[in-house]
């Protein structure tokens, strides 16, 4: 399949078809993305939810979070677990409001230099708050990849790792990659999901590798179970 055209359809079933309401959806403010992401690293959406607008609403700002005594914001982080998030989110919030003037970094790598942001997240807010053209790799693109594209390589093996995030920035919308990052863990979370995926009303059916061998639901591949 031309990468093109699944990018195009993809688009496409984000325009018609993707109806999957989130509160930090279209945010563009990289202080909020950056909370709605670090709240998902280890939460499900559900659960995260209502976390993500507690603390948007106790601390609209990152000068707001900065301020904070610790013990209020550890308070409102009770039960989200992984307290080291909740560490980094006071750590990061204070050094943007007193080293950089309360101004959020705004290049790959600076956001990447921050305290518990990896590469996902790092491209999760360079594309959402930026418009950079980086692309996510979650657990949903390297699932929607490797059905559509049909690729069998072990997706926690280092070439695995390397070979789908070269085809996940290949296939990225550069245009709008912020609006196609959503759209690829949307798809992967409401379509071509883990168990149950919806290949009968897909469409990208008729050009799915994985749905024209069969093999939809033997993929993606762990080498370690
Ligand atoms: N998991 C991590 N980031 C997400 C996002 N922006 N939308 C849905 N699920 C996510």
């Amino acid at each position: 399949m031309q990468q093109s055209a699944f990018t195009k359809k993809l688009m496409h079933w984000n325009e018609v078809d993707n109806n999957r309401p989130m509160p930090w959806k279209g945010e563009t403010d990289p202080y909020k993305i950056w909370l709605s992401e670090i709240i998902l690293q280890q939460t499900q959406v559900k659960q995260g939810w209502g976390y993500y607008e507690r603390f948007i609403s106790n601390f609209p700002t990152v000068q707001d979070l900065a301020a904070a005594k610790d013990e209020a914001v550890f308070k409102l982080w009770e039960g989200l677990g992984y307290y080291n998030r909740c560490k980094n989110l006071l750590t990061s919030a204070r050094f943007i409001t007193k080293e950089l003037n309360g101004k959020f970094p705004n290049t790959y790598d600076d956001i990447v230099g921050l305290k518990g942001v990896g590469p996902y997240t790092a491209a999760a807010i360079a594309s959402f708050a930026f418009n950079l053209p980086y692309a996510v790799v979650d657990g949903n693109v390297f699932r929607v990849l490797a059905r559509v594209f049909g690729i069998d390589t072990a997706i926690d093996s280092t070439k695995g790792k390397q070979q789908f995030t070269k085809l996940a920035n290949k296939v990225l919308d550069t245009n709008q990659p912020g609006i196609y990052n959503q759209a690829i863990m949307d798809f992967g979370a409401t379509m071509c999901k883990p168990f149950a995926p919806q290949c009968h009303i897909c469409p990208l059916q008729s050009t799915c590798v994985g749905y024209q061998k069969g093999s939809v639901n033997l993929l993606p591949i762990k080498e370690k179970v």
